[in-house]
């Protein structure tokens, strides 16, 4: 059985991540009103992804003989005004489930819970990689955002990205 505390907040994150399914797919919704269909595309991919960390921290949960309580989602609450928000809005927000992670992680430490330290890895990896990303889409709308013709062909480019099932299968 895992600690109390610990599959607490492991139940919170199913609900974190599917805010943050939520929260990307506004975030494609913005770009879609705005006639970016790539960066539509991208945060909706983004918001897949969500959808399947939220899927196995679920599984974790059942795997492990817990029942899994599902709460209501926020509204996502980014102001979304200039095409560069979402991006902004974004990595702050994935600094922010960074921060979850690593609760987690120190809660599952405090208890010796080696299993949940392993499972939560994955995710700390993950969480590496998805700052470098929104962080460097920053960079890039920085760099070619105010060029019309390179934010077309920036565009196309995160037009391109394809959804890929999860590495971590439970
Ligand atoms: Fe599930 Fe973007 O972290």
């Amino acid at each position: 059985m895992l600690d109390a505390k610990v599959a607490e907040l492991l139940n919170a994150q199913v609900n974190k991540e599917f805010y943050s399914a939520y929260l990307y797919l506004d975030f494609s919704n913005f770009y879609t009103d705005n006639g970016l269909e790539g960066f539509a595309n991208w945060y909706k991919i983004q918001a897949q992804e969500e959808r399947d960390h939220a899927l196995l921290f679920m599984k974790y949960l059942q795997n492990n003989g817990h029942k899994v309580t599902l709460d209501a989602i926020d509204k996502p609450d980014k102001e979304l005004k200039e095409l560069a928000d979402p991006l902004h809005g974004g990595y702050e927000h994935e600094q922010l489930v960074t921060s979850l992670i690593h609760s987690i992680y120190e809660a599952a430490d405090n208890v010796k819970d080696f299993r949940t330290m392993q499972f939560l890895d994955w995710f700390v990896k993950e969480q590496g990689e998805e700052e470098t990303n929104a962080e460097g889409l920053i960079k890039k709308y920085d760099l070619f955002g105010s060029d019309p013709r390179a934010l077309y062909m920036l565009d196309n480019e995160l037009g391109g990205r394809v959804y890929s099932a999860p590495s971590l299968v439970l």
